[in-house]
């Protein structure tokens, strides 16, 4: 197995070196290039992403990226547009996927969460990322300004196939979250997806939420959820809230998947650099660890990244309120592996 491995800034590099720690103690003998991407790259050379990383990032059966970016010295919008959404295009990474899990003893603001274990497969190429857009007169008061949503057959179908198969290997049920009662167009185009699809998944239960309703289930009532596909838009938005209600940002993990396989899928930590704590080891590696859980279970490891969830659950369920640091929780996972 071939890793590619961007740690990236910040604590991206401090969780990141925990989460191969935990890959070591499971996986021996993977092989790992490291990369150097992020803002210390581009301050010190002005690039971003180059051809020859693509190409380069493309030998490899899979991507762990720990974080990047640092808002002190690289304006927002640099990286991102340079580097991360580039990257996500040249991999075709389509599926972006967020499983969103309230393990015991996570502090969730929810008073009566019952159980939530759902994930999102989120459009990650379409819809209004696309840079389908303009500006004239700006600056004026007659400025206009327009991003249009970029919607395909193909582009949907892929990732509601995708959904699909996740639902029918989990609880068996898909729920389609959209607005489809005044985004006809693009509506109208997912939910014939959904329906055409679905026939050949007789076994998975089809439900449908508009976006501003699932806001509220995803608050009221978690437990309803199991698979959740939608538009790359509203993805960002409900994985965002779905963080929140399961504990925040310390636990939540991701998935980049070209479910073709044509490209290496990327793994990483929903959260950022978090210049704020960086270089004090207080940064939770945890969702970085989960992240090599999902990367694992990807690769058809599903035994392993069951471990390092199990081993996951257990240190969650037995931490007090007190501060962890970065590196006792890695040592407390690996030592649950018998590393
Ligand atoms: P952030 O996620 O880095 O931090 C938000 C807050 O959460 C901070 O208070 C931070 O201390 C806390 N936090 C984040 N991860 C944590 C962890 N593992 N353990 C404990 N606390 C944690 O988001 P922010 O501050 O908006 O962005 C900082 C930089 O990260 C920016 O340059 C941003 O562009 C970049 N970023 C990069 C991402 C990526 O590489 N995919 C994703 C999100 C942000
Ligand atoms: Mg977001």
């Amino acid at each position: 197995m071939k890793l590619a491995v961007i740690p990236g800034d910040g604590i991206g590099v401090e969780v990141t070196a925990e989460a191969i720690r935990v890959l070591d103690a499971l996986v021996p003998g993977v092989e790992k290039t490291e990369y150097d991407l992020g803002a210390r790259r581009y301050l010190r050379t002005g690039e971003t992403l180059t051809d020859a990383d693509v190409e380069s990032l493309k030998s490899h059966d899979a991507i762990l990226l720990g974080a990047i970016g640092d808002p002190r010295s690289v304006p927002a919008g640099v990286l991102e547009r340079g580097m991360l959404l580039p990257l996500r295009f040249a991999l075709d990474h389509h599926v972006n996927l967020r499983p969103s899990r309230l393990y015991p003893g996570s502090a969730t603001p929810l008073k009566n969460p019952g159980e939530i274990d759902f994930v999102v497969v989120r459009e990650g190429t379409e819809g209004l990322y696309t840079g389908n857009g303009g500006a004239i007169r700006v600056g004026t008061p007659q400025e206009i300004g327009t991003e249009t949503s970029v919607n395909t057959r193909f582009g949907v179908e892929r990732v509601v196939r995708d959904a699909f198969d996740r639902a029918r290997a989990r609880r068996g049920k898909l729920t389609l979250v959209h607005k489809t009662n005044v985004l006809v167009n693009a509506g109208g185009l997912w939910q014939r997806t959904v329906d055409e699809v679905a026939p050949e998944f007789a076994d998975v239960e089809v439900d449908y939420c508009h976006i501003d309703a699932a806001t509220i289930y995803m608050v009221t009532e978690p437990s309803r959820f199991d698979v959740i596909v939608t538009d790359n838009l509203f993805g960002d938005i409900i994985t965002d809230l779905a963080a929140a209600v399961t504990g925040g940002i310390g636990t939540a993990a991701s998935g980049n998947i070209d479910a073709s396989g044509t490209n290496p899928s990327m793994f990483e930590p929903v959260h950022g650099s978090a210049p704020d704590i960086a270089g004090q080891g207080k940064a939770d590696p945890t969702a970085a660890i989960l992240s090599v859980a999902l990367m694992l279970r990807h690769l058809g490891k599903a035994a392993e990244a069951d471990r390092v969830e199990a081993a996951v659950e257990a240190d969650l369920g037995s931490r007090g309120d007190g501060p962890v640091s970065t590196s006792e929780v890695g040592n407390r996972i690996v030592a649950a592996l018998g590393g």
